[in-house]
């Protein structure tokens, strides 16, 4: 398994040109993306199609996820949103739960390390009370170690369905409303999108520019459902591990040369 990730870390390139129709290509610098989310999917079936476990794509997918990460700090993102865990996905086996979730904690207690080096600040989003007690105590140590940093924020959606957290802010909004005056009739107005955003798991977080989703899959499958009103989107044939820094610039040259028109005429 360990050379099977450092031949994946050799194949990652550090090169943020990029050939499109024959030419060297490079995003502008000025227009990037202040968010991007990305659902990183494909990791099963990269697994399987080279014989192994599934878990093995997800052991790669994570190395996948740490240098995406790092890169878009280098380039100047703002924002990074990754999908690791649905609302769905428990109902996978108990072995492929245990890996992302044996993951997700091998990631933090390393982030944890080299905070002071990284300076990442680390967002999750979804519903986390329902984890083991050590992935919440290490969920809420690293966003409060994390909190002072300003350069790149990376949120993990984990236990996260973009139904569920609109859900989640109604019944909270509504409790809020109730608490501040019981005796109002007129509980449910007014209500601005503004306002009902600071509701949702990402309250302060802006909407995300850009969506990617690799493994050929062209759907949101619950991920930032009312975020994404907005949002580009690139889809590539990609398998989550087999995705590269390359592969995020031409997504970025790609979201360039879009016309943006938020229902504007042109
Ligand atoms: C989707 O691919 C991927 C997941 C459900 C898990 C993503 C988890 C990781 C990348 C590892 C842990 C993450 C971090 C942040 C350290 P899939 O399994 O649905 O692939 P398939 O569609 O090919 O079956």
């Amino acid at each position: 398994m360990i050379k099977l990730l450092n031949k994946v870390k050799a194949n990652k390139s550090k090169s943020k040109f990029i050939k499109q129709n024959g030419k060297r290509a490079h995003w502008d610098p000025e227009k990037l993306p202040v968010h991007i989310a990305i659902i990183m999917d494909g990791n099963g079936r990269w697994a399987t199609g080279r014989g192994l476990p599934r878990t093995a794509g997800h052991a790669v997918g994570a190395e996948t996820f740490r240098h995406i990460a790092t890169y878009c700090k280098d380039i100047g993102i703002e924002y990074l949103t990754t999908y690791a865990f649905s609302t769905e996905n428990w109902k996978r086996t108990a072995d492929e739960i245990a890996t992302i979730m044996g993951l997700l904690e091998k990631y933090l207690y390393e982030s944890l390390e080299k905070m002071e080096r990284d300076k990442v600040k680390m967002k999750f989003l979804g519903d986390v009370s329902v984890l083991s007690p050590k992935l919440r105590n290490l969920i809420v140590e690293t966003e409060e170690l994390s909190k002072k940093f300003d350069g790149v924020q990376v949120n993990v959606c984990l236990n996260y369905g973009s139904r569920n957290e609109i859900i989640r802010a109604a019944e909270k909004y509504a409790a809020e409303r109730y608490d501040a005056n019981p005796n109002n009739e007129a509980l449910t107005g007014p209500l601005t999108e503004e306002t009902f955003s600071k509701y949702l798991y990402t309250a302060d977080i802006p909407d995300p520019d850009l969506i990617i989703r690799p493994s050929g899959e062209m759907r949101l499958s619950n991920f930032l459902l009312w975020q994404a009103a907005y949002s580009e989107y690139y889809f590539t044939d990609t398998l989550w591990p087999d995705f590269t820094e390359r592969e995020l610039d031409h997504a970025i040259i790609n979201y360039q040369a879009r016309d943006r028109r938020y229902g504007n005429a042109r």
